[in-house]
C-alpha cells in the first residue's frame, strides 16, 4: 500500500465512521471460540474486531501497517482493561514476523483489497500460512463492490458516509470520487471529508483491488490451504449469487 497521505492516519475518524458497524463481531467471536487458541487479526486497524474478541476472553494479536491505527488500538486496549489479551503491532501482512503461531487468522472488513497485486496477495497468503499451526484456520472477508462503481462518472461526487464525530464535535459527511481501471482491476477512491461546523474540508485517496472470489480461491489453494466454505453473510450461511459480504473459511490441513 503506497499512500501519499494514508487515509488510515485518520484513526479516530475511521473509528467514529464505523462505530455502528457491528454486524461481523459475533461472526469473528464464534470463529475464535471454535479455534480455541491464539488469534491473529491482519489489518487490525484501531481494534474494532480484535477488542470485541478480547472482551469475550480470547487472546488476539493485531498487525497493521499504519502507526496511528496501532497506537489507537493499543490505547483502547489499555482503556478497556484488555491489555493482557490484546496487543497490536506495526507490520506488514506481506511479511509477518516469524515466531508466534496461531490457531486462527482473520482478515476482516475488506482489508484484503488493500493488497493490490498478485505478488502482494501471494506474499501475504504465504506469510499467513507459515504463521498458522497445523489445523489452523484463515478467514478473509470482503465485500463485492456495487456494480455502479464501474459505470460512475469519475468526476462526480457521491456521498458514502454520514456520522457524528465526537473528536471534532461536528457532523461529518464523506463524499467520494471513484474510478475503476478494468485492465488492472484497481479502483481509485478520493474521499472528501466535509464537517458542518467549519468551512474546512480535507481529502484522502486510496486504491483498492477488486479481487474476484475465484482468483482468491486459486491463490489460497496454490498456497496450500483447503478452502472449506464460502459464506455469504455473518451468520455462516453459504454464499449465493446475491451475496455481497463474503468470507472464506480456509484450513491449513497439516
Ligand atoms: C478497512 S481497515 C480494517 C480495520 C479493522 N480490521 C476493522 O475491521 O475495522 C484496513 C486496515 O488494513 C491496514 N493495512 C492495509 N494494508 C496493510 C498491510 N499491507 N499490512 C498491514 N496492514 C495493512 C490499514 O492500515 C487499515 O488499518
Amino acid at each position: 500500500m503506497d499512500y501519499e497521505d494514508d487515509i488510515y492516519d485518520l484513526s479516530l475518524l475511521y473509528e467514529e465512521q464505523h462505530a455502528d458497524f457491528t454486524e461481523d463481531l459475533a461472526f469473528h467471536e464464534q470463529l475464535a471460540r471454535e479455534a480455541a487458541g491464539r488469534v491473529l487479526e491482519l489489518g487490525v486497524g484501531s481494534g474494532r474486531v480484535a477488542l470485541h474478541c478480547a472482551s469475550r476472553g480470547f487472546t488476539v494479536d493485531g498487525i497493521d501497517l499504519n502507526a496511528s491505527m496501532v497506537e489507537r488500538a493499543n490505547q483502547r486496549a489499555v482503556e478497556a482493561g484488555l491489555r493482557e489479551r490484546f496487543k497490536a503491532f506495526q507490520g506488514d501482512v506481506r511479511s509477518l514476523p516469524a515466531g508466534q503461531q496461531y490457531k486462527l487468522a482473520i482478515f476482516p472488513f475488506n482489508s484484503i483489497c488493500h493488497l493490490l497485486t498478485e505478488t502482494d496477495l501471494q506474499a501475504c497468503l504465504a506469510a499467513v500460512y507459515a504463521s498458522l499451526l497445523p489445523g489452523g484456520v484463515f478467514v478473509p472477508s470482503l465485500f463485492l463492490p456495487d456494480p455502479l462503481l464501474f459505470t460512475r462518472n469519475p468526476e462526480s461526487l457521491y456521498p458514502v458516509a454520514d456520522f457524528y464525530s465526537e473528536s471534532r464535535q461536528e457532523h461529518m459527511v464523506i463524499y467520494e470520487q471513484a474510478s475503476h481501471n478494468p485492465l488492472t482491476s484497481l479502483t481509485t477512491h478520493s474521499w472528501f471529508f466535509d464537517g458542518d461546523s467549519t468551512e474546512e474540508t480535507f481529502n484522502r485517496s486510496f486504491t483498492l483491488r477488486v479481487w474476484h472470489i475465484q482468483e482468491l480461491v486459486d491463490q489460497l489453494v496454490r498456497t496450500g490451504f483447503t478452502v472449506k466454505q464460502l459464506y455469504g453473510d455473518y451468520a455462516f450461511q453459504a454464499a449465493d449469487a446475491a451475496s455481497v459480504a463474503l468470507s472464506l473459511r480456509c484450513v491449513k490441513d497439516r
